[in-house]
């Protein structure tokens, strides 16, 4: 006689409890993966409030709008809840076609996702191959290593020069190792966290050496804020470049962080891959409407940029009179230097409610970053930081 299947179930769950440890389980995955280094995100408001329970809580962690979000934005996904019993459009396709309105592209040639994140997820799980080459920088966003790493790519990072991305050298990691050349490059442009650039001429200098199998995917999520008049009209490179990516966010001048959206810009037979790895409804009804109305309300974006411009002056004179050395920005935070360990020094700000980064995570212990914020925000910033130092 059989045994009936209940016994035979509690069988195999009690012996695989007692069998296996959360270690053992890890084995399960591929090596790769074993490997990967979690994200470090900044410290949120509940953590410190948990923490500390300071009086006040000012967040300038995470590079967020300190403006909050867009009262049209809140309008527009307010009035789509009662959707939400119904599938988003898969594809996208009234916000792919305002994004392709704003930037004066054609629709196929921008992919949306849930955050550009996603984006450089999805575009390393389209072309990456095991063991294929990928260059990064050093002292830069975590998730261009993070995706290569995913797919067991070979990450290799280029160390900075005078704080800046070494172009000479990104070029020089274009030559055939055993054959074969890179397959992927990523640039942050600004930079996270440094917020300096690469120039047009830089960038169309690396572009030309590329050979068209190599894809060059440069992160903007800090683009909406440069103002120098040689920042990289990027998409114009796109042209005669077709291996060019551009990503994107909403999260930081368009206020939406938290509800997740990024999109990728570039040559539509390329981004036509990308989509084939994509979840089916990878963007949610509710972001779709908020990213058509966070573009549609240019009153809240040069809001957001005036902030920016004004904070970036009013951060800058106050750490000059604290004698602390910063870099130039073009983003909407600024990277210091610290005469202690960074995240000593960032403990003892969240102690008194003040949340800024620690700059250990990115390769940089005696850094911190700091978010330009409104002009309350700022000086509850610098009168703190002068109180710690
Ligand atoms: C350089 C850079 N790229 C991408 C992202 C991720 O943006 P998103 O929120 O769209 O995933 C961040 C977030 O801080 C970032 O600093």
């Amino acid at each position: 006689m059989p045994k009936p299947p209940s016994k035979s179930v509690k069988t195999i769950a009690s012996a695989s409890t007692s069998a296996y440890s959360p270690a053992d389980l890890l084995k399960l995955a591929r090596p790769c993966i074993q490997a990967l280094k979690p994200y470090v995100p900044g410290r949120s408001i509940d953590d410190v409030r948990a923490q500390y329970n300071p009086e006040r809580i000012v967040k300038l962690g995470s590079n967020e709008n300190p403006l909050g979000t867009s009262p049209r934005v809140v309008k527009a996904v307010t009035a789509a809840l009662t959707d939400s019993s119904l599938y988003p459009d898969g594809a996208s396709r009234a916000l792919r076609q305002a994004l392709a309105t704003h930037n004066r592209v054609k629709p196929e040639q921008v992919i949306v996702g849930n955050g550009s994140d996603e984006i450089l997820l999805l575009i390393a799980l389209a072309y990456l191959k095991p063991g294929e080459r990928v260059v990064i920088s050093e002292n830069t966003f975590s998730e261009y290593e993070f995706s290569g790493r995913t797919l067991d790519a070979e990450i290799v990072k280029i160390r900075l020069q005078d704080y800046r991305y070494d172009m000479d050298a990104y070029a020089r990691a274009l030559r055939p190792v055993k054959g074969a050349r890179p397959k992927m490059m990523f640039i942050c442009n600004p930079n996270n966290p440094t917020g300096n650039y690469v120039t047009h001429a830089e960038l169309e200098g690396l572009l030309k050496k590329t050979p068209k199998s190599c894809l060059v995917v440069v992160d903007e999520a800090y683009g909406d804020y440069a103002t120098a008049r040689d920042f990289p009209r990027s998409l114009a490179l796109m042209k005669k470049h077709p291996n060019l990516i551009v990503a994107r966010t909403f999260s930081k001048l368009y206020g939406l962080a938290g509800l997740r959206l990024g999109y990728a810009i570039g040559d539509a037979g390329l981004l036509t891959e990308t989509l084939r790895v994509k979840t089916p409804f990878n963007v949610n009804l509710l972001v779709q409407k908020a990213g058509i109305a966070a573009l549609a309300d240019t009153a809240f974006v040069n809001k957001s940029l005036t902030t920016n411009e004004k904070g970036r002056a009013q951060i800058e004179a106050g750490l000059q009179k604290l004698k602390l050395f910063y870099l130039p920005t073009q983003a909407n935070f600024i990277c210091f230097h610290v005469p202690r360990p960074a995240v000593e020094l960032c403990e003892d700000l969240m102690k008194r409610g003040m949340i800024i980064r620690p700059l250990k995570s990115f390769g940089l212990p005696d850094w911190c970053r700091v978010t330009i914020g409104t002009r309350e925000q700022n000086t509850f910033f610098l009168r703190e930081l002068a109180e710690v130092l």
